[in-house]
């Protein structure tokens, strides 16, 4: 069945449609009993466009951003508060994370981060005394021991991406310009105690080009599906330069999100990816073109070789770890599993690109077993992105809670979820009522009140 070009599924339908006001909300009603060390604020985004937009060229990726915040303090959900994201240079959409006593809003290609005060009423542009003047990335990675944040950053007015240091104050520290054919689009990249691995996969700005000059379909996006680009690793030391990067032709494929990634004893990598077999080919609004697929790459450094091993059979996106555990050993990541009408998917039905990038319940996967969990939140209700939060002198790698934003289609409204990170099968601990709904955006997290009060 083809769908007309002018009924946009990330536009148009239920929850992709973007609110029109700013809200702000307070003592909001609680279900369940909000644990009294949650304090802090649960911060998520994405895009939600304003006025003029095309549906035929429209893509889920583009759009003015527009943050959703909830306040939680001593048991009690303080505050709700909704704001679009201003910037002169085209306002971030894609993550919202601290570093430094800052809260950034980031996204990728050519644009710096612009922080938010913690009350979400001011914002400015936040370049790091110029050296994010390029642009930055909306999926840095701490080193939980260092603080300092790794960044793989693209601009498509440049033929190089640079790979940017700042330490734990927010002060650039290291940069290096890396050689890049094609433009390529690089969304995340991994981190382990000692290296960098740089992700040089098959979508790129010259296929785009390639694809407006032979007339093909085209949308806000400049970046598509590039047949000729070679998929490749780039693996350098943590804290390196251009003229160490060992390349190492990896799986074709694309890959958005890094699960996590670390050192083996014998001096391989290990890095867990959510691949896709294609992307931009058939669905040109977004990102529903293939099965999301949970694998393990064994990077061996020494032959220049990767091994690709599935973890899991589920479909799942948008994964997350404790992130003191970013580049160390995982064994346990949380993600938001795919959902069609109220029911995994499973791998015999085809998705139609025309659903949108529709998610469902919270699935949480040991890599070691291939074991996983299911949290169905009922019918009509589905879950974004989980964010853990480590319990206080919590006393194994699951002790703690997985908070994520659920829609609820039958109220058109969502709520802030607390599950029990050791095991969601069971019942919520909380759930936190918003006044509003929150569209399908990207990305959330929690930010400490010990950090950010
Ligand atoms: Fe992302």
């Amino acid at each position: 069945m083809t769908r007309p070009a002018f009924t946009n599924p990330y536009l148009t339908e239920g929850n992709y449609a973007p609110l029109t006001e700013e809200v702000s909300s307070s003592n909001l009603p609680v279900t369940g009993n909000l644990p009294r060390e949650l304090n802090g604020r649960y911060l998520r985004i994405g895009p939600n466009p304003r006025g003029g937009i095309d549906p035929a060229t429209h893509h889920w990726f583009n759009g003015a951003g527009m943050v959703h915040g909830i306040r939680l303090r001593e048991g009690k959900a303080e505050w709700y508060r909704s704001r679009f994201i201003e910037s002169e240079f085209g306002a971030p959409n894609t993550n919202v994370v601290t570093h430094g006593g800052r809260i950034l809003t980031l996204i990728e290609a050519g644009k710096p981060p612009v922080e938010i005060s913690p009350d979400l009423a001011r914002m400015a542009v936040w370049d790091c005394e110029g050296a994010l003047s390029r642009g930055f990335t909306a999926h840095p990675k701490i080193d939980p021991v260092t603080g300092d944040m790794h960044a793989i950053t693209y601009n498509p007015r440049f033929s190089s991406i640079r790979y940017v240091v700042l330490d734990p104050d927010g002060r650039a520290k290291h940069s290096s310009d890396i050689d890049a054919v094609d433009g390529p689009m690089i969304h995340d990249m991994a981190l382990t105690e000692t290296r960098v691995v740089v992700l040089d996969l098959p979508v790129t700005h010259a296929a785009a080009k390639r694809l407006a000059q032979a007339g093909g379909p085209m949308t806000r996006l400049p970046l598509t599906w590039d047949d000729r680009h070679t998929a490749r690793l780039g693996i350098l030391p943590v804290g390196g330069t251009a003229e160490q990067v060992q390349w190492i032709e990896a799986p074709r494929c694309f890959v958005f999100h890094v699960l996590n990634a670390f050192d083996n004893p014998d001096g391989s990598l290990t890095v867990d990816v959510v691949r896709y077999d294609s992307m931009f080919v058939h669905d040109v609004w977004g990102p529903s073109d293939a099965t999301p697929t949970l694998v393990r790459w064994t990077v061996n450094t020494a032959r220049g070789t990767v091994n690709e091993e599935l973890i899991s059979q589920h479909r799942v996106e948008f994964p997350r770890i404790d992130p003191a555990l970013t580049g160390r050993p995982h064994r346990y990541g949380w993600f938001a599993g795919f959902n069609a009408h109220g029911l995994m998917i499973t791998d015999d039905v085809e998705r139609n690109p025309a659903d949108g990038f529709g998610t469902g319940p919270m699935i949480k996967v040991d890599t070691r077993t291939g074991d996983t969990k299911t949290h169905d939140y009922g019918p009509g209700r589905v879950t974004m992105e989980p964010a853990f939060v480590p319990r206080p002198d919590a006393v194994s790698e699951d002790d703690g809670w997985i908070l994520s934003v659920v829609h609820d289609a039958n109220i058109n409204r969502a709520e802030l979820v607390v599950l029990d990170a050791a095991d969601i099968t069971a019942a919520p601990i909380a759930r936190v009522h918003l006044p509003n709904r929150v569209p399908f955006g990207f990305h959330g997290n929690w930010i400490d009140g010990n950090e950010i009060d």
